[in-house]
């Protein structure tokens, strides 16, 4: 397919509204779309408003008003066909008058499908799949795997030092990176709906888990917070119990019982904040699909470990991550990283010591 370059500039831009949006929009899609003028001028950009409110396309044309007839819409996800709490989509850029509608994922349910359909039918013409790996591994990812798999997108974030601790042998672990890697896990917390963590952690830290500023005032949405407390042992006294933010004590026994309980509320992007016992688990279960390990350099030499036993007897069976991207935090290094849901064993042979 030949996309002209105005319009994968769109589409760049439309993936950053998106994401722009990540953490408000759930149980819906964070959606961005771009118009384009028929020049090839972008005239109004757009992203998911929360529930109820209007979707991507929407607010995009709204933005536009007449520039955009004769023009081109560049969506990140398959324009809707259908009526829910808002009208659909496709009618919208209908109406609008567009000539073109640049996609880069086609709707992969069977209650919203049939927008590309329906526009073509008005003579629209219509690109689907324009960047659509970029796309579904960015901001649409959380929802793509809650409409795949019925279950939450679940980040792992660790703080964790050169050799690997998450604590100090005395349970200290304040702080182990700088201010500007801990000021980025409060932006992240935002892009998230919830925020788990082991009762373990929250005995041994008392975190609050909210979203704060600098001067750390609680700012913006707050996700929801998890404490997965089997035995009741986390105190009302608890600073996760505090009314800064909505709560979760969870009794659920297993991760998958933890995600079936937070997807029946609407929860599509968890944040997993440890500790090494429920990641664990976690990893164990296949259910981290992201991992955002912020080291920092400064060496403990004792301590617990960032993830407890895996059940890993060799270095064959090893669980193997694929670096996505690494960027430094002041002092400390950022890297995100993806299961690659098989052992290291082949992909690293002949990979020295
Ligand atoms: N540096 C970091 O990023 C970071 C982050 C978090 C924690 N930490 C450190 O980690 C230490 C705490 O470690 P931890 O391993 O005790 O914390 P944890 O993983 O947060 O909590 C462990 C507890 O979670 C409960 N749990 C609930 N569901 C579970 C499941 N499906 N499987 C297993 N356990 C489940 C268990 O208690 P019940 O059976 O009673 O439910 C278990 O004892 C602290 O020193 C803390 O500072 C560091």
């Amino acid at each position: 397919m030949s996309v002209p370059a105005a319009e994968l500039r769109a589409m760049l831009r439309a993936r950053e509204l998106g994401a722009s949006v990540l953490g408000t929009t759930s149980p819906n899609p964070a959606v961005g779309a771009v118009v384009l003028a028929a020049d090839g001028t972008p005239v109004g950009e757009g992203a998911t408003a929360p529930p109820g409110g209007p979707h991507a396309e929407v607010a995009a044309l709204a933005r536009a008003g007449e520039r955009a007839r004769g023009g081109t819409a560049v969506v990140t996800l398959e324009p809707c066909a259908h009526t829910g709490r808002t009208g659909p989509c496709a009618d919208a850029l209908i109406a609008a008058g567009v000539a073109r509608v640049v996609v880069a994922v086609p709707e992969p349910t069977e209650l919203a499908g049939g927008g590309a359909d329906r526009l073509r039918a008005a003579g629209i013409d219509v690109e689907l799949g324009v960047d659509r790996d970029a796309a579904e591994e960015g901001a649409l990812a959380a929802w793509l795997t809650g409409v795949r798999e019925q279950r939450p997108f679940v980040v792992w974030k660790v703080a964790a030092t050169l050799d690997g601790r998450v604590a100090a042998a005395d349970g200290t672990s304040r702080w182990i990176t700088g201010e500007r890697a801990r000021a980025a896990v409060h932006r992240l917390r935002a892009t998230c709906d919830a925020v788990v963590v082991g009762s373990g952690t929250a005995l041994a830290d008392d975190p609050q888990l909210t979203v704060r500023d600098a001067a750390g005032a609680a700012t913006g949405r707050q996700p929801l917070r998890v404490v997965v407390d089997r035995r009741g042992r986390v105190p009302a006294a608890a600073r996760v119990r505090d009314d800064a933010a909505p709560t979760l004590v969870s009794r659920a026994g297993t991760p998958a019982e933890l995600l079936a309980e937070l997807y029946a509320r609407d929860v599509r992007r968890v944040l997993l904040e440890g500790g090494p016992t429920l990641a664990a688990e976690f990893l164990r279960a296949e259910l981290v699909d992201e991992v955002l390990v912020h080291l920092a350099p400064v060496v403990l030499g004792a301590g617990p470990s960032l993830v407890g036993d895996l059940g890993i007897p060799t270095m064959a069976d090893a669980l193997s991550l694929r670096i996505v991207d690494s960027i430094p935090l002041d002092g400390d290094l950022q890297i995100r990283l993806r299961p690659t849901r098989h052992t290291g064993g082949d992909q690293h042979a002949g990979g020295g010591s």
